[in-house]
């Protein structure tokens, strides 16, 4: 826009100081920058995402990130006849993500680039429900009743899918003191309609893995005895960008015969802006065919699995950018310094005498807290809120089912936090407290509408 004259600028204050309809679709259009000036203005009071530490997801960019980004923005990704060269980055990225989580050298490598991790969990989880009612027709049984198995411990996706895939939902509940899923009441819950079991690597609540090896020694037990086999899912929503990196050694993944599929978020620890998810198959066959479909209206044959059709292209060029640009020493790196900044972050905080930890392991850079019980005149909710006067925000929230008597202050400690910040979060923590103990709080739970639902996290 050329420079206004002062009439222009005046007609562009009425505009933006104009009424906006609440209910009624706007009957004239504006000018541009008023248009902007309102959007942005009315958005002034949200928080501010990089002090936003309930969250997963990744707010940091880089310039030259943002310069790919506005060059791909305007792409559908799903038009790989377009963008052929896109759709090559997502198939070798796939590659590098089955060698990264150590698929085996001879299999063929297969995966799906997705909005997020829940689209991931059901493609993955819709794969085992196809192969499992193939292999039960093929041996003349009853393919009626799939079910799954997963912790207490699991992310609103898995519920959804239950529901969403009519699968029964087997959920071992959770106990006071334990938040993982371990192999100890699998034998109540596991049998010859069990399509999977789901095993966290990251988990939302506390940021701890599930007890992966035991899940899987367990299952070789189960199938030497009853002659079923059953594959597992890792959820690595979270920790599937910080298990390879930091734990080499830690056997989380497709070293474990029995892990078919794992999906991570490439928009949390893969640190691309919202939008991306990963699914990784063990094998090409593990992605059952029946779900794949070819169509060929946007120009050449094109094979499509997922559950949106258009969709953003930035995010798959980001992605690869960032592999480019990180590689794994640059992932370690960042990795390493996250974890380190949530334990000094976790020590100044448990020094202080308010909280106890919850995470017993500390592998994703998470910091799950509890307050001691000499706080009684107030609770993590009202934290949360007292630190939000400061701009940050943390999640409260109560424990799933079972152990819903525990409340909890989470914060994600994501890489573009640095020692400073860290630390000065760590005294912004601890002033709230000292004022809370002084003045009391007043804060509830939210209560939760689903009434089949338990705890929600933001992720
Ligand atoms: C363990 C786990 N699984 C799945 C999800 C869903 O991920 P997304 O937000 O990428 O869809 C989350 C989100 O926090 C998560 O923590």
């Amino acid at each position: 826009m050329a420079e206004s004259h002062p009439a222009d600028a005046l007609s562009m204050f009425d505009q933006f100081n104009a009424d906006i309809p609440e209910s009624t679709f706007p009957e004239h259009g504006m000018g541009p920058r008023a248009a902007a000036a309102v959007v942005n203005s009315e958005a002034w009071t949200d928080a501010n995402p990089m002090l936003n530490l309930s969250s997963f997801v990744t707010t940091f960019t880089e310039p030259e990130e943002v310069d790919v980004m506005l060059r791909h923005f305007t792409k559908n990704y799903i038009d790989h006849d377009m963008y052929p060269q896109l759709y090559a980055m997502e198939t070798r990225m796939t590659q590098w993500l089955h060698d990264l989580w150590n698929g085996p050298q001879d299999a063929e490598a297969f995966g799906i680039a997705t909005v997020g991790s829940s689209e991931a969990c059901m493609l993955a989880g819709l794969a085992h429900k196809w192969n499992w009612r193939e292999a039960r027709k093929a041996a003349g049984k009853d393919a009626s009743r799939p079910n799954m198995v997963t912790g207490g411990n699991v992310q609103i996706v898995w519920k959804k899918f239950f529901r969403y895939f009519d699968v029964d939902e087997r959920i071992v509940p959770l106990e006071v003191g334990n938040s993982r899923l371990t192999a100890q009441h699998l034998d109540r819950f596991v049998d010859e309609n069990t399509i999977a079991v789901v095993a966290i690597a990251g988990q939302t609540f506390t940021g701890e893995d599930d007890d992966i090896q035991e899940i899987h020694d367990w299952l070789d037990a189960y199938e030497k005895r009853t002659g079923i086999s059953i594959p597992m899912h890792i959820d690595g929503a979270s920790g599937g960008f910080v298990n390879p990196f930091l734990y080499p050694d830690y056997a989380w993944d497709f070293r474990l015969p029995r892990v078919q599929s794992i999906n991570a978020s490439g928009h949390k620890f893969g640190l691309v802006p919202p939008g991306l998810g990963w699914v990784v198959f063990r094998d090409r066959k593990v992605f059952n065919e029946g779900l794949m479909f070819y169509v060929n209206y946007l120009g050449g044959e094109m094979p499509t699995a997922g559950l949106n059709f258009s969709r953003n292209a930035f995010q798959i060029a980001v992605q690869y950018y960032l592999f480019l640009r990180l590689g794994r020493s640059g992932y370690t790196k960042l990795m390493q310094a996250a974890v380190d900044n949530a334990v000094r972050l976790r020590d100044q905080l448990i020094a202080s005498g308010w909280f106890t930890i919850m995470n017993r392991t500390q592998r994703i850079p998470v910091v799950a807290l509890t307050l001691d019980p000499k706080a009684t005149n107030f609770n993590e909710f009202d934290v949360s809120n007292k630190v939000r006067e400061r701009g940050w925000v943390l999640s409260a929230y109560t424990m799933p089912a079972n152990a819903e008597s525990v409340r909890s202050l989470r914060i994600v400690v994501r890489p573009h936090l640095n020692r400073n910040l860290c630390d000065i979060l760590a005294k912004d923590i601890v002033a709230a407290c000292e004022y809370l103990a002084q003045h009391g709080g007043n804060a509830t739970p939210p209560t939760l509408h689903d009434p089949h639902s338990t705890a929600t996290t933001k992720c």
